[in-house]
């Protein structure tokens, strides 16, 4: 066997968590189909089964165990971790790729969807990492690969939208992966990390988070759809003619069209998450998008949360979607 992956993943063991949809199902159908045996977790079990059936219809090599963990909950995360050491002896790599949007706003939002979405994003990452590090300790090389966002680099969606949580919890995931690199180079030399930063990939995170967080536009409480309306109109559009249905209407539209008219597909982002770790690159930015964005705020880090900043971004065809 080579000594890192540069021969790819074959008779090795893989955990992806969030492997319900999106990026973590592209990476364990991509693993499985390499001959790689995949653990994965999520919250939402009809979407794992779907991973699992995808799995069996590409006629994977590798094994694929799935479970239902919450991983900001460390007490399902060490469950997951025990079920997995029961399935097999030691873990090659960590995806930690679970995550949702949420909590915008320190002032205007309410806490339960701050914390829910920072714990999400941070302590997912921190939980897992922490209860799968003995299983990678007793393996002959491995690698902890964490996503952060461009979110972890920019604290952003624009001038017109909070964004809090969300950024804060991706600035931390990159920290924490950049001092790994360290960590493990002192303490477990035959570990190392990624932090993968995408820009706008098509998936149902906007629908996922939705269900997640408990603002399902279908579901939605009038009390919710007030809040909205009334950001909305912040933002100076009139929003008098528009009906509680049609605001539904419209906040399905958007979450779905996040998904579709992305510029890079789940499963192209999970070829260049897999094709990285094989470079055993630690710095992996996923689309056009997040490279051009990199760059900017390298050049121009004082101008980063000006409303200039942003029209020129877009003016460049980067983050064109407005969700
Ligand atoms: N899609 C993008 O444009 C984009 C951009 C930058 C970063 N990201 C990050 O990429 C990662 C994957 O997101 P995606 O876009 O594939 O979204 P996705 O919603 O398709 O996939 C995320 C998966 O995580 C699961 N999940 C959510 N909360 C969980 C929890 N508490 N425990 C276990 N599983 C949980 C969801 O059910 C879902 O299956 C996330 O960390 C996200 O923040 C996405």
């Amino acid at each position: 066997m080579s000594n890192r992956f540069e021969n790819g993943f074959n008779g090795r063991v893989a955990v992806v968590t969030g492997g319900g949809t999106g990026m973590g199902r592209e990476l364990v159908r991509q693993l499985a189909a390499d001959g790689c045996d995949v653990a994965a977790c999520d919250v939402i079990a009809e979407n794992l089964a779907d991973t699992v059936a995808m799995c069996a219809a590409d006629g994977s090599r590798g094994e694929v165990f799935t479970a239902i963990a919450d991983v900001s909950d460390e007490a399902q995360v060490l469950e997951f971790r025990d079920a997995v050491a029961k399935w097999r002896p030691h873990v090659n790599l960590l995806f930690n790729n679970a995550g949702i949007g949420g909590g915008g706003s320190i002032i205007d939002n309410d806490r339960t969807e701050w914390d829910k979405t920072f714990a999400v994003c941070w302590f997912g990452v921190y939980y897992n990492t922490l209860a799968f590090l003995p299983q990678l300790l007793k393996s002959d090389v491995g690698h902890v690969v964490n996503t952060s966002s461009v979110n972890g680099f920019w604290a952003s969606l624009g001038p017109d939208i909070s964004h809090t949580a969300y950024s804060s919890a991706k600035f931390a995931v990159k920290g924490f992966t950049e001092a790994l690199i360290t960590d493990f180079a002192l303490n477990a030399p035959h570990l190392h990390a990624s932090v993968v930063m995408p820009g706008h990939i098509g998936t149902s995170i906007v629908i996922n988070s939705g269900k997640i967080l408990g603002r399902d536009p279908k579901e939605m409480t009038e009390d919710q759809l007030s809040q909205i309306r009334e950001r909305i109109a912040r933002r100076g559009l009139d929003m008098s003619d528009v009906s509680d249905e049609d605001l539904r209407v419209g906040m399905q539209a958007q979450a779905e069209a996040f998904r579709d008219v992305a510029p890079v597909s789940a499963a192209q982002a999970a070829t260049v998450i897999l094709e990285a770790v094989k470079r055993d690159e630690w710095r992996i930015l996923v689309g056009a998008d997040a490279v051009a964005l990199d760059t900017m705020i390298r050049a121009e880090p004082e101008n980063a949360y000006t409303p200039d900043f942003f029209t020129r971004l877009r003016a460049d065809g980067i983050f064109g979607f407005t969700g």
